[in-house]
């Protein structure tokens, strides 16, 4: 029997590719997105990612600052397809382009109730499905964090200290999942070809070729790259990974 999978942030970026990427190894993918259009995604984005797989991937529109919405995801896809054995949360946004102390109050609060407490929902609606199912040894937590994680980018604060968070969370869920067979990660990605990439340029006014200085491998990555990145954590043999973060940035030189 196939795995089942639920993706955040699915209609665009690392979490399209994610879906898709999923789909190859396999998996039937709930793929889920907030869809509220420019400067993020739209309703028919999500829909033409789930068009692309026929009946292996179905969408529901989803904000992940909505916990109950997304019990109901997980709940549905374990109605379809009778289990649910992974979940990539990768939807975010990004704010910032000033110092801390010029930050507002409601960009901070826009990133923790999106990045930090949207992780937090993904995982608190999903997991206990993955402890129920029939398998809970091949159930995996991924959130997607970011080199912001682990360092601290310029002009980036807020973004920076809920990635922080991020990483707080997926070590804690790993240890609350001790001897359950469930386990959970996170990927780091560097600076990736998607419109949060763009944003992030736009944020500091400079072309987007700017922000892969800091990676030793010197170029964009593509969502794809990242997306392998992921699946490897999701799958079976990723269970290693547990607690701790894959760094897909390419080589961080700090
Ligand atoms: N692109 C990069 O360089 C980069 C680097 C490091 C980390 N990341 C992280 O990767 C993840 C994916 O970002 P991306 O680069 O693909 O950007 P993106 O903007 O293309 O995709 C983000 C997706 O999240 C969705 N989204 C936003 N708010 C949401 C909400 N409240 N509920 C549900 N969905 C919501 C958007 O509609 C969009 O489809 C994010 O967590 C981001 O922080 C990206």
């Amino acid at each position: 029997m196939s795995r089942v999978a639920l993706v955040t942030g699915a209609a665009r970026g690392i979490g399209a590719a994610t879906v898709s990427r999923l789909v190859a190894d396999g998996c039937h993918v709930l793929a889920t997105d907030s869809c509220e259009g420019p400067p993020l995604a739209t309703r028919e984005q999500l829909e033409e990612v789930a068009e692309r797989h026929g009946d292996q991937v179905i969408c529901r529109v989803v904000d992940v600052r909505d916990r109950r919405a997304l019990e109901e995801a997980a709940a549905e896809a374990v109605r379809t397809w009778g289990r649910l054995d992974v979940a990539v949360a990768a939807a975010g946004v990004v704010r910032g382009g000033r110092p801390l102390w010029e930050t507002s109050d409601g960009d901070l609060q826009d990133l923790w109730e999106v990045v930090a407490k949207g992780v937090w929902n993904t995982a608190a609606a999903t997991v206990p499905a993955m402890l129920a199912g029939p398998d809970p040894h091949g159930c995996r937590f991924v959130a997607v964090a970011s080199a912001a994680a682990s360092q601290g980018l310029f002009h980036l604060a807020a973004y920076n200290a809920t990635k922080h968070a991020v990483v707080g969370i997926v070590k804690g869920l790993a240890a609350d999942l001790v001897g359950t067979g469930v386990t959970a990660s996170a990927v780091s990605p560097g600076s990736t070809d998607t419109e949060m990439l763009r944003a992030t340029a736009a944020l500091y006014d400079v072309p987007v070729d700017e922000l892969v200085h800091h990676q030793l491998i010197r170029r964009v990555i593509d969502p794809d790259e990242i997306a392998a990145a992921i699946a490897f954590c999701a799958s079976p043999a990723g269970g290693v990974v547990n607690g701790s973060v894959l760094h897909a940035d390419g080589g961080f030189e700090g």
